[in-house]
């Protein structure tokens, strides 16, 4: 992908807003919509407590908000509990959390040569550290994943299949829903890396056998830097990978 993605033509017009043309969306989207800045703005200026921490007004308005928007994002994706959403910094953040919170020592990890830093070096670096093996299978020259290539690959410690939904280098769609069968039927724990999909392609995680989605907020869905999220489906237990946060219960 280029990295030149600022077509500057400001010497037509005085106006260099007007006049730039954003091409670099994959990497985050730009401009928002109007309501996207109108409703953050609206947002940090009425409701900009610290949700769910108090019982104030404001607090409780704030909780109320992210309630609204994790019910949301789970109808988009086609997720049955609400509950089972988990917000984080993005897409890298809710894949480590997967990854990490996951995989224990001696566990085999089937994923592609396609994937984004976000899946490769968390896997890279638990590999290095002789926790996990992983298997990286090969994509055509098109740029799609083989399932029988998935199906050859797994032994009897694989425990992770992932991949990503879209590739932000090629952009090509991946089978997700014959992976997961694949998963499924051998009771494996099948990840998307949805990062480039979410709020572009219909996903639906019960159909696709997904047990762990990651995603972001700031491409698609057109929200700000540092937004994003993780489906946790009922298979997938995961280990806290950070301790903190707030609420009642530790876990
Ligand atoms: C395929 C893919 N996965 C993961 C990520 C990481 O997303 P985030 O910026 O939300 O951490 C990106 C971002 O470019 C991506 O394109």
């Amino acid at each position: 992908m280029t990295r030149e993605l600022f077509l500057d033509i400001s010497h037509l017009n005085s106006n260099v807003f007007s006049s730039m043309i954003y091409l670099d969306n994959a990497a985050t989207t730009f401009p928002k919509p109007e309501c996207v800045y109108e409703v953050m703005d609206r947002f940090l200026r009425e409701k900009g407590a610290n949700p769910g921490r108090a019982g104030h007004r404001m607090s409780v308005e704030a909780e109320q908000e992210i309630e609204k928007a994790r019910v949301t994002v789970a109808k988009i994706l086609c997720i049955k509990n609400p509950e089972r959403l988990i917000f984080t910094s993005g897409a890298t953040d809710a894949l480590n959390m997967g990854i990490k919170g996951l995989l224990s020592k001696g566990d085999h990890v089937i994923t592609s040569k396609l994937e984004h830093n976000s899946v490769s070096r968390p896997l890279d670096a638990l590999e290095q550290r002789g926790i996990i093996t992983v298997s990286r299978v090969e994509n055509s020259d098109d740029g799609f994943i083989n399932v029988d290539d998935i199906k050859n690959t797994i032994s009897s410690k694989t425990k992770l299949i992932i991949c990503t939904h879209a590739s932000n280098v090629i952009g090509t769609i991946q089978p997700i829903s014959e992976i997961g069968r694949v998963a499924r039927e051998k009771g494996i724990i099948f990840m998307v890396d949805a990062a480039q999909t979410l709020g572009v392609c219909g996903i639906d995680v019960e159909n696709c056998n997904i047990d762990l989605l990651a995603f972001t907020g700031h491409k698609g869905p057109f929200g700000p830097p540092g937004s994003g999220g993780l489906y946790v489906g009922e298979r997938a237990g995961l280990r806290p990978w950070r301790e903190g946060g707030t609420g009642y219960e530790a876990d």
